[in-house]
């Protein structure tokens, strides 16, 4: 597979997919505005690079809730990647692995989450939904958690599923090959290839999670705990005060509150109200090497890319998620030499234009 950059990935991959799936993935809420704006966001960030900096040896690696990562670059998580190849989350998880980072694997895999746990170093994140009956949350945890996954990232964005008009035009559902994976004991879930995405969320998933919901998930769950879809500075305050031990700056990549503020933009006040006392990451709309330098200097320590693995996995499974890790990384390692950083503690605040 060959293409230049993540941008244009968007539109090789289209072909190699049924019309419903491509929307799925690429598609937003209501009219798309901040699935655009995201990308744009980072745009209008400028850049003033640091100049005659001895930069031959730059070194791109960082840790993370005490993982080394190649990288700070990790993956999203994304629901029924079975739909974008038959080996579906393992091999975004070996492409991960093969990079040195850590994947997230969403409640929705269509692969077992214990099964992908073998193919990942460093130990993968696991993405959490809390369903209405707790008791199926709790033991898919305990499972995880045996699994030896590292941490849990509970989406708080999520309540109710966004209205993505794509899929409702297209009556979107999984084809009856590809299974939610991990929400029965049995493995499989044969309901859910009758409803529709959108209905078997909202009848399964609990929309009453609050602040105090955090100590029951500590109860069942001694991982540490990320949370992923805050992007007010009081709401980040108060994940500090509830012992979160990590925040992902991110509006669900425009697929839920459309017109919810690009996510470059809610991090500086977020990674301001933060402190550095715990790990701010962001994603939503980063495709180039630069972007994730604009997300350290306003306080992230790493990104999460979302659709381009979805992309690079269409086109040619492992191999095309290794290739976009690897271009987003050698971005990254170009861009840190041209603005004369050598580490990502030397990419600071003052190399971007506010
Ligand atoms: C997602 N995302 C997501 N998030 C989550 O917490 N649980 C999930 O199951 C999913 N599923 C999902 C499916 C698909 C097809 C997409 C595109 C996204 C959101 C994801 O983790 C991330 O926040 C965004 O995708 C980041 O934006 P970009 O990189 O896609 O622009
Ligand atoms: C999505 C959900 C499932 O964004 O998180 O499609």
């Amino acid at each position: 597979m060959t293409f230049v950059n993540l941008l244009e990935l968007e539109a090789l991959a289209r072909p190699c997919l049924p019309t419903a799936v491509f929307d799925y993935f690429a598609g937003g809420a209501h009219d798309e505005i901040t699935l655009g704006e995201n990308r744009r966001a980072y745009d209008t960030v400028m850049l003033r690079p640091r100049v005659l900096v001895d930069v031959r040896h730059r070194d791109l690696s960082t840790t993370l809730l005490g993982a080394r990562l190649s990288c700070p670059v990790l993956v999203a998580p994304m629901a029924l990647q079975g739909m974008a190849h038959a080996d579906g989350e393992l091999a975004t998880a070996r492409a991960a692995t093969s990079v040195g980072t850590i994947v997230t694997v969403s409640t929705l895999s269509s692969v077992p989450a214990e099964d992908i746990r073998p193919a990942c170093t460093p130990a993968p994140w696991y993405q959490v939904y809390v369903h209405q009956d707790r008791g199926i949350t709790t033991e898919i945890l305990g499972r995880v958690s045996a699994a030896g996954y590292a941490a849990l990232v509970l989406t708080v964005d999520t309540p109710v599923l966004g209205r993505r008009e794509r899929d409702v035009r297209n009556a979107f559902r999984p084809p009856p090959s590809v299974v939610f994976t991990n929400a029965a004991p049995s493995g499989t879930m044969p309901a859910a290839q009758e409803s529709k995405l959108a209905e078997y969320f909202t009848a399964r998933h609990d929309a009453g999670v609050t602040w105090k919901d955090l100590e029951w998930l500590r109860r069942v769950c001694s991982l540490p705990i990320v949370l992923k879809g805050v992007v007010r500075a009081d709401d980040a305050a108060r994940a500090v005060e509830h012992g979160v031990d990590g925040l992902i700056v991110s509006n669900h990549g425009g697929r839920q509150l459309d017109t919810t503020v690009p996510a470059i933009r809610a991090l500086p006040e977020v990674s301001d109200a933060v402190h550095g006392r715990i790990p701010v990451l962001v994603d939503g709309g980063v495709r180039r090497g630069t972007d994730v330098l604009k997300a350290i200097a306003l306080g992230a320590c790493a990104v999460l890319v979302g659709r381009p693995v979805l992309w690079g996995l269409a086109l040619d499974g492992e191999a095309g998620v290794r290739q976009v890790l690897t271009t987003l990384r050698d971005e990254l390692d170009t861009a840190m030499a041209l603005c004369g950083c050598r580490t990502l503690g030397e990419i600071t605040r003052d190399l971007v234009v506010e």
